[in-house]
């Protein structure tokens, strides 16, 4: 809020007798990256017809320039972006009333290397490896002057989460420009955002955009070839032992022979070969039972083994065919 300035050089502050009313306020500079718009506040509807004209010097006693494009505009607004980073400049804006010829000014002061605000990383590129997400962060347009990247130890602070949980942010600060997230999960998308900050102090850049990606279905292949390698010996397994077992029964068959039958099972051979096929269905246990039942009409009956004498006898004794010589057998 100086007026003096305009005294010093410029043809067009000259006349300084009479007074716009009013300032250009709020003089600022708004410095991204290395775009700088110096702005100002006016009230049009108070004083509509007036100009505005800049100059800007940027060291004490350096002589006042005019940028390119900021004399006797009309917008409350100029582009001072040839302005060099190095060095703190003083901006003059002055107003000017044709109709009155009255002029005003404010000044303000910028030191882009202090207030440059950095701008957002330009890009994050994200790709899975073996399960796992790499982040790679792009620059701000910032530090494509070296200056400007120099300025600070600067580090990117990165935050990524889950959609399905976007509260729980994991955040994670790098020197360089690489992240990695371990083990992600399948189906799920991530997203992630950052922006640089200055290791020693309290400045930060912009936030990035937001950048997502989704990971794909869990993959079930190795389970698959693994499951398929057992079903496959279980399966191969099986068909041998179908195939091979009625051939090592043959083959047993052949070499070596069965020893005699059961005594009780050759008797009935001998005797009738109905009673032989009967015997052959017939477990051991019943075989007996069965065996005296039917040789009752047999003639050789008398010749069975003594055991089974009594029972015979008792069946012989009744002289029918009832079902009591097969349980007073079966209780021998
Ligand atoms: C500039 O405008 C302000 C506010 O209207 C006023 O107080 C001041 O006197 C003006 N400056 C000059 C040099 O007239
Ligand atoms: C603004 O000034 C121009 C000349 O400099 C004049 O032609 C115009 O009528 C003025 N407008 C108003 C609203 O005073
Ligand atoms: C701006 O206005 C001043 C005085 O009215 C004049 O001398 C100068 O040539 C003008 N500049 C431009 C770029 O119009
Ligand atoms: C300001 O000027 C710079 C170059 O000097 C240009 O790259 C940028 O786009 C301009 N910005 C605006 C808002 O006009
Ligand atoms: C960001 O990076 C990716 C991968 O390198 C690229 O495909 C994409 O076009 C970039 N986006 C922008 C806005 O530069
Ligand atoms: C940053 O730190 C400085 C002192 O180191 C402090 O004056 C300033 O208010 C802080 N800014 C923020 C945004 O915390």
């Amino acid at each position: 809020m100086v007026r003096g300035p305009g005294v010093l050089l410029l043809p067009l502050l000259a006349g300084l007798g009479a007074a716009v009313s009013g300032l250009p306020e709020n003089l600022r500079v708004e410095g991204i990256n290395t775009i700088y718009l110096l702005k100002w506040d006016w009230d049009y509807q108070k004083n509509p017809n007036v100009t505005f004209s800049v100059t800007k010097a940027y060291s004490l006693g350096s002589t006042w320039s005019i940028p390119e494009g900021c004399e006797n505009i009309t917008a409350s607004e100029c582009n001072v972006s040839g302005i060099d980073v190095l060095y703190r400049y003083k901006f003059l804006v002055s107003v000017y009333n044709s109709k009155t010829d009255e002029h005003n000014s404010s000044i303000a002061t910028f030191s882009p290397l202090e207030d440059t605000v950095i701008g957002p990383p330009t890009n994050l590129t994200l790709t899975l490896q073996n399960n796992d997400l790499h982040i790679t962060v792009m620059h701000p347009e910032a530090f494509h002057n070296s200056v400007l990247r120099q300025n600070c130890p600067w580090m990117y602070h990165l935050e990524s989460w889950k959609t399905s949980t976007p509260t729980e942010v994991n955040a994670m600060q790098n020197i360089g420009m690489h992240f990695k997230i371990d083990a992600v999960e399948a189906s799920t998308t991530y997203c992630a955002r950052a922006y640089t900050k200055c290791s020693g102090g309290n400045r930060t850049g912009l936030y990035s955009k937001i950048y997502c990606i989704t990971t794909a279905p869990r993959s079930y292949i190795k389970e698959w070839i693994i499951g398929s390698v057992f079903v496959a010996i279980i399966v191969i397994s099986a068909i041998l032992y179908i195939c091979l077992c009625p051939l090592k029964r043959y083959l047993r068959h052949i070499f070596f022979p069965k020893s005699k039958l059961p005594s009780s099972i050759e008797k009935g051979l001998q005797d009738s070969p109905r009673n032989y096929i009967k015997n052959l269905f017939l477990l051991h246990e019943e075989e007996k039972t069965d065996r005296c039942y039917i040789m009752q009409n047999s003639p050789v009956d008398a010749e069975t083994t003594m055991d089974k004498n009594s029972s015979e006898a008792k069946g012989r004794d009744s002289g029918n065919y009832s079902n009591e010589d097969d349980v007073t057998a079966a209780t021998q």
